[in-house]
């Protein structure tokens, strides 16, 4: 069975000929009739142990834009709160006849975990798994910032691209996930942010590393990609309040207004607005971050087409 859990599930032509496949998916959405019959009488489940806006309805709608059927779990409300395990979860959906899992969890491990058991036989993709990684994301930034860069129709790969990613790396799947896949695609990567949240792992991907987010900045970074502080996985004071994070960290009117006019301004959602990023940063015509929300859908279409319909590894 084939999965996607991380990005080194990928090679670079691999990773090239998915995002390909995600303009294709773009040219579906943009029809009336956004639907392809690839994957009718299929059945497919987003189960979700974390909560989710964006990833578990892009997941949803790319799957139903395929005509596959769309069972959703979400461990809120379900039988985990009575101590069903993960392996009695998996098992009794997959009984009812699913073929996929689309896993977001808070353990990082977990989408792996269900992929190489015994107990599973369903097609795995990795929708987040505590702070390890989030394949899917890491494609639709890598396509966002090929069409916003290079064009709508651009067919290559990242090469001359320079991105910086900010913030609280240590927490962040989605930093992880992008490090791998930008500098697969030939983009150099710098990261930034305060010693205690950025990891050795990261440091050991990255092009540059700085711990002076101004002075990132004047290194002029084609794109910014800005990530939220994940409040809900620190436990024990990284940053000594938010204030200082905001004054220290945070893409403010200011430092937005000191960036070039050229300069994409990314960040995967859900935003903190006021802390990591300002509103005049995000709503700003150099923000990429709805495209981020449009390109999900066909990016995951891409994936769900390429692990289900036709059935091949990614590799
Ligand atoms: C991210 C996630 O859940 O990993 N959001 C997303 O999927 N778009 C980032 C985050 O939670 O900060």
């Amino acid at each position: 069975m084939k999965h996607l859990l991380s990005i080194n599930d990928l090679d670079k032509g691999s990773a090239i000929s998915l995002l390909n496949l995600a303009v294709e998916m773009q040219q579906v959405n943009s029809r009336e009739v956004k639907k392809l019959p690839a994957l009718n009488g299929r059945t497919v489940a987003n189960l979700f142990f974390e909560d989710s806006t964006r990833t578990k309805i892009s997941f949803e709608l790319a799957a139903k834009r395929l005509s596959a059927d769309v069972i959703n779990f979400t461990a809120k409300g379900s039988s985990v709160s009575k101590g069903e395990s993960l392996k009695d979860t998996v098992q009794t959906i997959e009984a009812m006849g699913v073929e996929a899992l689309i896993v977001r969890h808070h353990h990082s491990g977990a989408a792996n975990t269900i992929a190489n058991s015994t107990w599973s036989t369903s097609a795995v993709i990795n929708a987040g798994d505590g702070t390890h990684e989030h394949p899917t994301q890491g494609l639709l930034d890598s396509l966002t910032i090929r069409q916003r860069l290079k064009g709508a129709v651009d067919k290559g790969d990242l090469a001359g691209v320079r991105v910086l990613i900010a913030g609280d790396i240590l927490h962040s799947r989605v930093a992880r996930s992008n490090l791998l896949l930008l500098r697969l695609l030939g983009a150099k990567v710098g990261i930034v942010g305060p010693a205690t949240l950025v990891p050795d792992d990261a440091r050991i991907l990255a092009d540059f590393i700085y711990f002076n987010f101004d002075e990132a900045l004047a290194d002029k970074f084609d794109v910014v990609m800005m990530l939220r502080m994940q409040r809900e996985r620190m436990n024990s004071a990284f940053i000594p309040n938010e204030t200082e994070y905001s004054t220290l960290w945070g893409l403010s009117e200011s430092r937005f207004k000191a960036l070039s006019s050229e300069t994409l301004i990314m960040h995967p959602g859900p935003m903190n607005r006021g802390l990591e990023i300002s509103s005049a940063a995000a709503d700003s015509p150099q923000s990429a971050i709805l495209d981020q929300v449009t390109n999900g859908v066909a990016v995951r279409m891409a994936v769900l087409y390429k692990l289900l319909a036709q059935e091949t590894s990614l590799k």
